[in-house]
C-alpha cells in the first residue's frame, strides 16, 4: 500500500525570511485555518518550527538558480511569494543627505540587494510560475520608491534602488501578463515598521504610524488573498491603498 501523502499541495515562499516581517509572515501562515507549505529562503540559519522547510541562499545568481531547481521538484503550486531582501543602512553604510555623500560602492551594495536580487528572484521563479493555480508575489518596495511622491529628496541610494525595484515590477509583470496571466506582482509598502532596518529613523514618526512587524503581516496576507490577477503590478501600501508610482 502506498502513503497517503498529506502534504499541502500548494506552497508560500518567503525569500529573505530573516526579515522580521517575514518571520511574522511565517507566523501567521503556520497559525493560519488553511495549510500551506511554507519554504523560507535567508543567508542566515533561521530558528524556525520543523514544519518550515528552510533554504540556505547568499543571492549569487548560482545560488538563486539551485533554489529555483529545488522548488520545481516540490509537489503542487506556489501560492504565494514575498520577497523581502533590502538594506537602508549598515556600518558606514548610511542613507545619503546629499549628493556629497555617495559612494559607488555603496549605492552598488544597496541596488544589489534591493534591485537586483528580487530580480533574479523574478527570473528563477517565472518558470515554474505556469499553472492555471494564481500566484501572488509581493516585493517588499517602499514609498519613497515613489518618484511622484519625492518630496523630501535624500537617501538617494535607497529611494532609486526601490525605483528601480518598481520599474521592474512593471516590466516583468508586462511579461506575466503575456506568459502567466495568473501571476499577481504587488510592489508593497510596509509602512514603518519597528525592524533594524528603520530603527535609527523612527524618531519622527507620527504616534500610531510605527508598525510591528506582526501588523504589517497580517495587512500583506490579507491584502494578497483579496487581489485579483488582473496582469497589471500594484502598488499598494499596508492598508492596501494604491501609491502613485
Ligand atoms: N522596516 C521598515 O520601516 C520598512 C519600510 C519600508 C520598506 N521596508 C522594506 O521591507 C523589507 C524588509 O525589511 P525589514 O524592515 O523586515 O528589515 P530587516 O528585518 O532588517 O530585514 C532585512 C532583509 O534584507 C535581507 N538582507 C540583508 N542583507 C542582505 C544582503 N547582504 N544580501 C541579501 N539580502 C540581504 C535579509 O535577508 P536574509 O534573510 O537573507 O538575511 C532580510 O530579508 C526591505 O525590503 C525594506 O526595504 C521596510
Amino acid at each position: 500500500m502506498h502513503a497517503v501523502d498529506t502534504s499541502p499541495t500548494s506552497t508560500s515562499l518567503i525569500i529573505g525570511a530573516s526579515s522580521e516581517i517575514g518571520q511574522a509572515l511565517i507566523a501567521q501562515l503556520l497559525a493560519a485555518p488553511t495549510k500551506t507549505r511554507i519554504v523560507a529562503v535567508s543567508r542566515s540559519p533561521l530558528k524556525l518550527p520543523a514544519a518550515v522547510r528552510t533554504l540556505n541562499c547568499d543571492y549569487t545568481p548560482e545560488a538563486i538558480a539551485d533554489v529555483g531547481q529545488e522548488l520545481s521538484s516540490l509537489s503542487g503550486s506556489i501560492e504565494r511569494i514575498v520577497i523581502c531582501n533590502g538594506i537602508l543602512h549598515r556600518g558606514e553604510l548610511q542613507p545619503e543627505k546629499r549628493l556629497e555623500d555617495l559612494k559607488l560602492d555603496n549605492m552598488a551594495e544597496v541596488f544589489r540587494i534591493n534591485t537586483f536580487v528580487p530580480a533574479l528572484w523574478l527570473q528563477v521563479l517565472a518558470p515554474l510560475l505556469r499553472s492555471t493555480q494564481a500566484c501572488r508575489v509581493a516585493l517588499l518596495s517602499a514609498r519613497v520608491g515613489s518618484i511622484s511622491d519625492n518630496r523630501a529628496g535624500g537617501w538617494y541610494s535607497y529611494r532609486a534602488s526601490k525605483a528601480a525595484l518598481n520599474m521592474l515590477i512593471q516590466s516583468a509583470a508586462i511579461e506575466f501578463a503575456r506568459r502567466a496571466k495568473n501571476v499577481k506582482l504587488v510592489a508593497f509598502h510596509p509602512g514603518t515598521v519597528d525592524t533594524p532596518l528603520s530603527a535609527p529613523f523612527q524618531r519622527n514618526v507620527a504616534d500610531g504610524k510605527l508598525f510591528t512587524p506582526e501588523y504589517v503581516a497580517k495587512q500583506l496576507l490579507e491584502i494578497l488573498r483579496e487581489l485579483p490577477a488582473d496582469g497589471q503590478a500594484s502598488y499598494l501600501d499596508y492598508a492596501g491603498k494604491t501609491i502613485d508610482w
